[in-house]
């Protein structure tokens, strides 16, 4: 199983202070040391995180694989078909959601959608489309010309009954086998944790999962006794 590491909350820790500090690059660069299979990022129109300079310094930086989560603006595709990511998300985006709230409905935005899948493969740029896990949304996937599918697992990451988990579980696996079946790539993602990751990982048809917030969240308390201790060595410096 394959794991894209979204390093958006980086940004957000630089952006609380609209500093220089963390770096997006950075993070990248460690986490593809780590053993990341691919990076990820969401320009938001709001540019509440990544900034336009990041994903351009990303794309030089990025070894493994850049995946670019976008909303469907033009000035966003504008961007995406100037900076080339490897790869293009396209996500539903609304400028109050704290994240996104759930897949493309792509019954309303199939044309736009397709439209925007010819530009990007004229530009030999993969696209996925991140759909909640059902077969209306997979078929039409398909028809329009994704190469990949990114399931969303938000529901079955926020629900809390075992039997409506178990629901959650069943559509998942029954939507990456549908979708395997119509060759497509599949990945899955959205709210996935150390403690929920595990099940989503038995279903072998989804190939790439990509972590984002529970990671970084880690991450700030995986280090800060080290933070820490290095800012008293300075401190208690002669
Ligand atoms: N996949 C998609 C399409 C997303 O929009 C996000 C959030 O940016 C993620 C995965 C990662 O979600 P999380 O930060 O909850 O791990």
């Amino acid at each position: 199983m394959k794991l894209g590491v979204n390093i958006d909350h980086i940004a957000t820790v630089r952006q609380a202070r609209r500093t220089f500090e963390p770096e997006p690059v950075s993070a990248a660069v460690l986490a593809e040391l780590a053993g990341a299979d691919g990076i990820v990022v969401h320009l938001r129109e709001d540019r509440r995180h990544i900034q336009d300079r990041d994903l351009s310094l990303l794309k030089e930086v990025v070894t493994t694989k850049l995946n670019l989560e976008m909303g469907l603006s033009e000035e966003i595709i504008r961007i995406a078909l100037s900076v080339k990511p490897h790869q293009v998300t396209l996500v539903p985006e609304r400028r109050q959601e704290l994240t996104t709230e759930g897949g493309l409905d792509l019954t309303k935005e199939r044309k736009r959608v397709e439209e925007a899948i010819k530009l990007f493969k004229k530009n030999k740029i993969v696209v996925s489309l991140f759909i909640d896990p059902n077969r209306e949304q997979l078929q039409i996937a398909k028809l329009v010309g994704a190469d990949m599918v990114e399931l969303h697992t938000g529901e079955y990451a926020n629900v809390v009954d075992p039997e409506d988990r178990r629901i959650c579980l069943h559509k998942l696996a029954e939507s990456a086998v549908t979708a395997r079946n119509m060759r497509l790539q599949v990945s899955a993602g959205h709210g996935l944790t150390y403690n929920n990751v595990q099940p989503i990982t038995k279903i072998m048809e989804i190939e790439e999962l990509n972590i984002g917030h529970s990671i970084i969240a880690r991450s700030v308390l995986v280090g800060i006794e080290r933070a820490v201790r290095e800012m008293k060595e300075i401190l208690l410096r002669k």
